[in-house]
Parts: structure tokens; sequence; C-alpha cells
């Protein structure tokens, strides 16, 4: 099989931005208010809007919307909180942040999302919390997760750092759980740099995340902007122990532009999934990801498994091969149970989580940026056949 590497790298997630968000980051830093100020208010209140949740807390990191997701909902030392093992550190440090005893489920093999099934055997009288998470986009399947929160009085925060403008049975997600926590991480749909989002329709809550992203100042948000102004009060108060993670206006003025155009970046990384379907359809060597009738994927990644039985070489040897023709690639993720951390904390092991495990072991994410061009899909694409070709057995 003839192959010609392209000339360039083909990056793994470059962020797509155009003149907008250069235009609003420069009027913020020309304004003289460039922290939190009216550009977060303004991007909360449209982030909320989109998914359809009343109210949002902005905060500068997803990882940060979770922890104090976590903190409204009062989850704290002894507490636990059941997740997925297929996810980023995030997930699970918040809950250990909080004191509180992450507990994994193994997932889907055809999504990477947790299994419904296997959730209830972990319920103890000390779960408060369960935190799905939508790998890659796909959703949870969250109808049997919401019936078991209700029926043991838990509650449901999501992380959906992957899954903005995904839907589940025609929900948005951001509309479902009791809390859901967006990314705007580089890579992610939409960017502001580094920044998160926590939605909710409670508005109680909404407003004790945002007090709690400015140290736990009760009045923060609402004196902060005019703290340096003439109107502005001399004193504030502390109310709890909060965190520094608040949003920057600066930030802002990026995900206001961005989530104008979410719907057609989402529409652009199904195109793009569809011409990767497409050319590996039928490839004994290759699984294709699957997507269930219940969601709408946000198609975050392309997470293609690959068939170690049909090949020569392991996944890493796979991954590496494809950065020596040029196509960038990222492995996503390696279970939590498998962090030295994790293993230590928890006292898990290798063979634990069976399916989480295997498709750690053949997944390989592929490039799906609407920065890139179409051109620059259908060579990765063309580059996984040749290699697969190539060491085949
Ligand atoms: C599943 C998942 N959860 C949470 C996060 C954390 O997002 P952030 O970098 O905005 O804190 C990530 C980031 O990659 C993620 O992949």
């Amino acid at each position: 099989m003839e192959f010609k590497k392209p000339s360039e790298y083909i990056p793994f997630s470059p962020p797509c931005m155009d003149g907008r968000e250069e235009e609003e980051v420069i009027a913020t830093l020309r304004s003289g208010w460039i922290t939190t100020g009216p550009k977060v208010k303004q991007f909360e209140r449209a982030v909320a809007e989109y998914a359809g949740a009343k109210h949002a807390a902005a905060a500068f990191s997803c990882t940060d919307a979770m922890l104090i997701a976590l903190h409204v909902l009062g989850i704290k030392e002894g507490d636990e909180v059941i997740t997925s093992p297929y996810t980023f550190a995030s997930t699970g440090h918040v809950i250990c942040y909080r004191r509180a005893k992450p507990v994994f489920v193994d997932v889907d093999p055809d999504t990477f999302n947790m299994d419904p099934e296997k959730i209830e055997e972990k319920i103890t009288s000390a779960t408060k919390a369960i935190m799905p998470v939508h790998f890659a986009g796909h959703s949870c399947d969250m109808d049997p997760i919401l019936d078991l929160a209700k029926k043991h009085k838990i509650k449901i925060m999501e992380d959906a750092a992957h899954a903005i403008g995904t839907e589940y049975k025609g929900r948005k997600i951001g509309s479902i759980g009791d809390i859901t926590c967006f990314s705007f991480y580089v890579t992610k749909n939409i960017t502001t740099a580094e920044g998160g989002m926590a939605v909710t329709d409670n508005e109680e809550w909404a407003q004790a995340m945002r007090v709690l992203t400015m140290y736990g100042i009760s009045d923060a948000r609402e004196i902060w902007n005019k703290r340096y102004s003439k109107a502005g009060s001399i004193h504030h108060d502390i109310t709890e122990l909060g965190y520094k993670c608040n949003m920057t206006d600066i930030c802002a003025s990026m995900g206001i532009h961005q989530l104008e155009k979410l719907n057609w970046f989402n529409e652009v990384r199904k195109k793009y999934a569809e011409i990767y379907n497409k050319a590996f359809k039928n490839h004994h060597g290759l699984q294709p990801p699957v997507i269930k009738p219940y969601t709408k994927s946000s198609r975050h990644l392309y997470p293609l498994l690959l068939n170690l039985d049909y090949i020569r070489i392991d996944r890493d040897s796979f991954v590496n091969s494809l950065k020596e023709i040029n196509i960038g690639t990222s492995v996503l993720f390696r279970p939590l149970h498998l962090h030295t951390y994790y293993l230590g904390l928890l006292n898990h092991r290798y063979g634990d989580f069976p399916v989480a495990e295997n498709l750690f072991e053949r997944v390989v994410c592929l490039p799906l940026s609407p920065k890139l061009e179409e051109s620059a899909i259908h060579k990765a694409a063309e580059g996984v056949l040749y290699l697969l070709e190539k060491h085949k057995k």
C-alpha cells in the first residue's frame, strides 16, 4: 500500500478561533476590567441557556467547577462517590480533595461509560453522589442512573468535560443531573484557554458555587467589580473556606464567541467522524466508536479501537508509528485505578476493571478538531490503514 506522509505534522486537537475572539479579548483588555466581571456573567448566562439549565457558575477549570459542585452538594470526609475509572485525573481528584472516597464501576465496552447495571451493587450507606463521565461526548445512559439516584436519595454531578452540546434522549447534557460541569480547556469542543462551568437549576447552589470561586467571600462576585470604584465597599466578609478559582473576563471573552460557533463545530466533528467511519468500515483490524441511539454525541473524541490480534505491534508502538508519519493522536485514558496514587489509595490492582483496562490497551484517539482541513482527516485515516497493512500479522 502506497502512503505519502503529510508534509506538516497533523496536531491532535488545535483550538479553532477567528477574529471575533481576538476582538472581544482586546475590547476587554481596553475596558479597564480584566478579571471576573461582566463578561463572565454574560458567558455564564449564555452557557446556562445553551445547556438548558437555569443557572451557571464559571470557574478557572472544569476540575475547579467539579470541586465547588461537590462542595455545595455537601460531599465530605467519609462519603463515597461512585464514578467511572475510565476518566481523567480530575474526576477522582475532586472527590479526594473533598476527603471522600472514589468508588469505581467498570464501563460498557461500546461506550466507555459507566455500566449502569454495575452501579447499584456499589451503593452503600456512605454513597452520597454518582458522577457520570460522558466519555468522548457520548452520553451515559442517564435514565437508569436517575432511577438509582432517586431510589437511594443520592445526588448526580456530571463530569461533562467532553459533552457540551451532547444530548441524551433529546435533552441537552446540563439539563439532567443536579449539577453538570463543562471544560473549556484548549483541546475541548470550545475553549477559553483554561476554563470550566457548573450549571444547575438550583439558584442557591449556583450562588454558593460563585462565592466558593472567590475564597468564600460572601458577596465577592457582587462587590468585586465595584471594589476598586468610588462606590465600592471597603469591607468584605469570608463566610466559609472557599477557593481561588474564578474565571477572568479575558477568558470569558473567548468563550462567548466560541459558544456561538459550538453547533457548527460539533457538526464539523460529526462530519470528520463519518469520514473515519467510512474509511474503517468492516476492517478486521479496527473497531470504530459505537454511538447508541439514545445520544447525540458532541464528538469530542474519535476513540478508535485496535484489534491487537490483527497486528504484530502494541498500541503504543502504533501511536509512535503514527507520530513518525506526522499524525498526532492521543491515548485517553489510562484508567484511574491503574495510576500509582489510586493503586495506593484504594488498594486496587490490575484486573479489577477488565473492560476499562482492555479499552485502554487498544484505544487511539484520532484528530477531529474543526480547525483541521478535511484533507488532514483523510490523510490521518489513510495513515492508520497504511500502518495496519504494514504491521499486519
Ligand atoms: C473527563 C474529564 N474530566 C475533567 C477534565 C478536567 O478539565 P479541566 O482541564 O478544564 O480542569 C478533563 C480534562 O481533560 C476530562 O477529560
